[in-house]
C-alpha cells in the first residue's frame, strides 16, 4: 500500500484588524489582578445603602467630608501606621514616582486626614474638627474572604479634643451604621493607655513570654523582640493558654488613664450599646493612645468572622507628624466586609435582598409614542417619581411584564392615538382599572395618586 502522505497544509497568516488604528487587534483578555475586584451593577443596592446610611449619620453627628489623595509619601505611613506593623512592613505598594519620589498607595486614611489637618492649619479652626471619608484603600495583603488588596472604606476622625464623649460618638456612629443595614453588632474595646504605660506593660509580656518560650509557635517566638504586643493577636491554638495567662494591660494603666477608660465604659452603658471587654485587643496600628475598639457582626459561626470595623484614639499622631499637639480619634468601617455581611445576615435570616423601588412603569407603542414617551419622562425628572421604562421591549405584553416584576402600582402607556390626542393611559396594576388622562394634567395626577402632595 502507498504511503499516504501528509499533506502540510499552507499556513495561513491571519491579519486581524484592530478598531484602533496602526494596533493589532488584541487576543489577550485581562483578569482583574490578584486581590482586587470590580463593583458590579448587582451590588449597587448595596453599596447605595450604605453610602447613604454613612452619609445621613455624616450629616446628624455634623462631620465634614474630605477627600485625600490616594498616593502620598511612603514616610507618612511608616511615621504613623509604625515600623514592624504588618501593614508598613508588608502590605504597602510603594513605588518611585516619575520625580524619583517614593510614593504609597494609602493603605489607611487616618495618617492622610491628620497631614491635612496640620497642612490646611485647621488646628486654628473652632475644635474638635469632625472629618469623614469614603474611599479605596490598598493593603498587600494575602487575598482570602473578606480581606483585599484595594477594598473601601468609611471613616469618620475628631480631632483636636480628648474628652470619653469623642470616643462614645465614634463608637455610636458605627454601632448605628449597623443598626441601620439591620445588623446586628457588638463592640469589642480595650484601653491601652499611654506610651509609657505601654512600655511598662511590654516589659512584663516580654518576660512572661520569655518565661512560656518553650509553648509557643515559631511566629510567637520572633514576636517577643520584633513586636511583643502582636503576641496577644495568636491564634494558633496551643498558644492560648499562654495568651489566657498572659499580663492584662489595663493592670498597667494609671488612676488618670483607668479613669477615662471607665467614662468611656459607663457612656456605653448609658447609650445600651453591646460591648466585650476584650483585653487582648490591641489593634494592628501604632499610633494609638487609651481607648481601641472593633465591631464585630454577632451572628454567622462564633470567632469565624473578621472585624468589621475598628478605631480609637490616637492623641499624639498629630504632634508625631509635626503639627501643634492635637489629641484625637476615630474609627474605619469596612465596606466589602459590610455588604458581605449583609448578604450573610439576610441568607440565614431569610431577609429579601434590598431593591430599587420605581413608582411607576412607562410603556410605549410604535416610534412616535417611544419619542413622546421621552419628553414625558425628561417633564417628570425632578418631581420626585421614579418612573421605570424599558425602550427595546416593543410589545404591550412584555412592558406589562417587566412593570409585572418591578411591583410598581401604576403603568403609563402611551400608544400612536394618546400621541395624536396628547393623552395616556394610566394603568392600576392592582385593579387592572385603566383611565385616560390629560398629558398635561398627569404630574398632578400621579402625584395624587401616588400621595406625594
Ligand atoms: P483597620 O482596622 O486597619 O483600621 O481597618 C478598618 C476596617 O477596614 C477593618 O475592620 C476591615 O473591615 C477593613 N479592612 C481592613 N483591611 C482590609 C482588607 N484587606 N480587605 C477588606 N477590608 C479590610 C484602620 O484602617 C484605621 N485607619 C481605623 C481608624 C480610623 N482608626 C482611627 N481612625
Amino acid at each position: 500500500m502507498p504511503e499516504i502522505k501528509k499533506t502540510k497544509k499552507a499556513e495561513k497568516k491571519v491579519v486581524s484588524v484592530s478598531p484602533i488604528p496602526g494596533v493589532e487587534k488584541a487576543k489577550k483578555t485581562y483578569n482583574v489582578l490578584r486581590g482586587m475586584h470590580d463593583i458590579l451593577p448587582r451590588e449597587e443596592k448595596y453599596w447605595k445603602q450604605l453610602y447613604h446610611a454613612a452619609e445621613n449619620l455624616s450629616e446628624y453627628f455634623q462631620f465634614s467630608r474630605i477627600e485625600t489623595p490616594l498616593l502620598e509619601e511612603v514616610n507618612l505611613f511608616v511615621r504613623s501606621v509604625g515600623k514592624g506593623t504588618d501593614i508598613v512592613d508588608k502590605e504597602m505598594y510603594i513605588f518611585e514616582d516619575k520625580d524619583g519620589a517614593r510614593v504609597a498607595l494609602r493603605p489607611e486614611a487616618t495618617a492622610s486626614v491628620a497631614r491635612a489637618y496640620i497642612g490646611n492649619g485647621m488646628w486654628n479652626m473652632s475644635q474638635p474638627v469632625k472629618l469623614w471619608y469614603w474611599g479605596p484603600m490598598f493593603r498587600h495583603d494575602r487575598p482570602q474572604a473578606g480581606r483585599y488588596r484595594e477594598f473601601f472604606q468609611v471613616g469618620y476622625e475628631t480631632l483636636g479634643v480628648k474628652d470619653p464623649a469623642t470616643d462614645v460618638e465614634l463608637i455610636l456612629i458605627a454601632f448605628n451604621f449597623y443598626k441601620e443595614l439591620g445588623l446586628p453588632v457588638e463592640i469589642h474595646i480595650n484601653s491601652i493607655g499611654t506610651p509609657a504605660e505601654r512600655e511598662r506593660y511590654i516589659n512584663e509580656l516580654v518576660s512572661y513570654y520569655r518565661s512560656k518560650r518553650s509553648y509557643l509557635c515559631e511566629d510567637c517566638r520572633n514576636r517577643i523582640s520584633k513586636n511583643p504586643l502582636r503576641l496577644l493577636d495568636c491564634k494558633v491554638e496551643g498558644c492560648q493558654p499562654v495568651k489566657e495567662g498572659a499580663p492584662q494591660i489595663v493592670d498597667w494603666l494609671d488612676e488618670e488613664s483607668k479613669n477615662y477608660f471607665m467614662k468611656v465604659l459607663e457612656y456605653l452603658d448609658e447609650l445600651a450599646i453591646p460591648y466585650v471587654l476584650t483585653p487582648t485587643l490591641v489593634r494592628g496600628l501604632d499610633y494609638y493612645t487609651h481607648t481601641v475598639f472593633e465591631i464585630y457582626p454577632t451572628f454567622g459561626e462564633p470567632g469565624s468572622q473578621s472585624a468589621l470595623g475598628g478605631g480609637g484614639r490616637y492623641d499624639l499622631l498629630v504632634e508625631e507628624l509635626g503639627g501643634k499637639p492635637a489629641p484625637a480619634a476615630g474609627v474605619a468601617l469596612g465596606i466589602e466586609r459590610t455588604v458581605h455581611a449583609m448578604k450573610q445576615y439576610a441568607e440565614e435570616n431569610k431577609i429579601p435582598a434590598p431593591e430599587v423601588k420605581y413608582d411607576i412603569f412607562f410603556a410605549q407603542l410604535g416610534d412616535e409614542a417611544k419619542r413622546r414617551a421621552l419628553h414625558i419622562i425628561n417633564d417628570l425628572r425632578g418631581t420626585g417619581i421614579k418612573i421605570a421604562f424599558n425602550f427595546f421591549k416593543n410589545s404591550l405584553k412584555n412592558q406589562l411584564e417587566a412593570a409585572n416584576n418591578l411591583r410598581v402600582s401604576y403603568v403609563i402607556i402611551l400608544g400612536q392615538k394618546e400621541v395624536q390626542d396628547k393623552s395616556v393611559i394610566i394603568r392600576d396594576m392592582e385593579s387592572g382599572v385603566q383611565e385616560i388622562v390629560d398629558q398635561k394634567k398627569l404630574e398632578s395626577i400621579l402625584k395624587k395618586k401616588l400621595n406625594r402632595i
